[in-house]
């Protein structure tokens, strides 16, 4: 990373593209993603106790208590991987939880965050999220609308078997975005009113929003 560690912020709606495009940047930077909602797939795939008590709010689409994520996210931060920078992907979602992020970050010695919000029309982000399939092995996101795996069902980069999320179920993605409405759009303004927050159009294809993320990052410095 060339400038400042830095605290980037990927926010936005289920389907935005908020976890493509962290992953692709958090490469380009050398900097971890840091996907609450992977964390806690991973935690109800190992069936630990808090998988246990996450998963069957994550299946009807609601938000898991504040408590649970910020625990899991302090304790991700002290790992050493973090100290220069890192992306967060789908956290904070909650004003409790920004505020809280902010108090870690100033503990942490980092500066303002930088968020990121992806703009999307809601049409778009049905089709992204009904057309979306992940590998299980390394995470990989394919959509078959437009970025189809060469083999259908068989991930491109190292074979494994595509699978669909549990909560992309149409009548699931409509609490998503109900949940999403109610407790994560007002982190929008709270960032705004700080002059943090940039929006860009996440409505573009994959590469044209690299591009315009890359260059948000190079005047910004990160
Ligand atoms: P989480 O996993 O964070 O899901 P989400 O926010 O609903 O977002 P998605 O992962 O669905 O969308 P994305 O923006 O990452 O899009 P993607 O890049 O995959 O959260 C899941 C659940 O966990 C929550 O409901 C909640 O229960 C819990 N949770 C997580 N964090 C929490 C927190 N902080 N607090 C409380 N609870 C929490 O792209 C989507 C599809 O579109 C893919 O198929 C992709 O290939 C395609 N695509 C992406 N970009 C483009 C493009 N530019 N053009 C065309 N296709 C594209
Ligand atoms: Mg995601």
């Amino acid at each position: 990373m060339a400038g400042a560690a830095k605290a980037l912020i990927f926010l936005g709606p289920p389907g935005a593209g908020k976890g493509t495009q962290a992953k692709r940047i958090a490469k380009e930077l050398g900097v971890p993603h840091l996907s609450t909602g992977d964390m806690l797939r991973e935690a109800v795939a190992n069936g630990t106790a808090l998988g246990k008590q996450a998963k069957p709010i994550m299946d009807r689409g609601d938000l898991v208590p504040d408590s649970i994520v910020l625990g899991m996210v302090e304790e991700r931060l002290q790992r050493p991987d973090c100290g220069n920078g890192f992306i967060f992907d789908g956290f904070p979602r909650t004003l409790p939880q920004a505020e809280e992020l902010d108090r870690i970050l100033v503990r942490r010695g980092f500066g303002n965050p930088l968020v990121i919000e992806f703009q999307v029309a809601e049409d778009t982000l049905i089709k992204r999220v009904s057309g979306r399939w992940s590998c299980p092995v390394g995470g990989e996101t394919y959509n078959v609308y437009e970025r189809a795996p060469k083999v259908p069902g068989i991930c491109d980069v190292d074979g494994g078997k595509l699978v669909q999320r549990n909560d992309d179920r149409p009548e699931i993605v409509k609490e998503r975005f109900a949940a999403y409405a109610r407790q994560t759009m007002p982190l929008s303004q709270y960032y705004r009113k700080r002059g943090v927050l940039k929006a860009i159009d996440g409505g573009l294809g994959v590469d044209d929003v690299t591009r315009t993320l890359n260059g948000i990052l190079n005047v910004a410095g990160a």
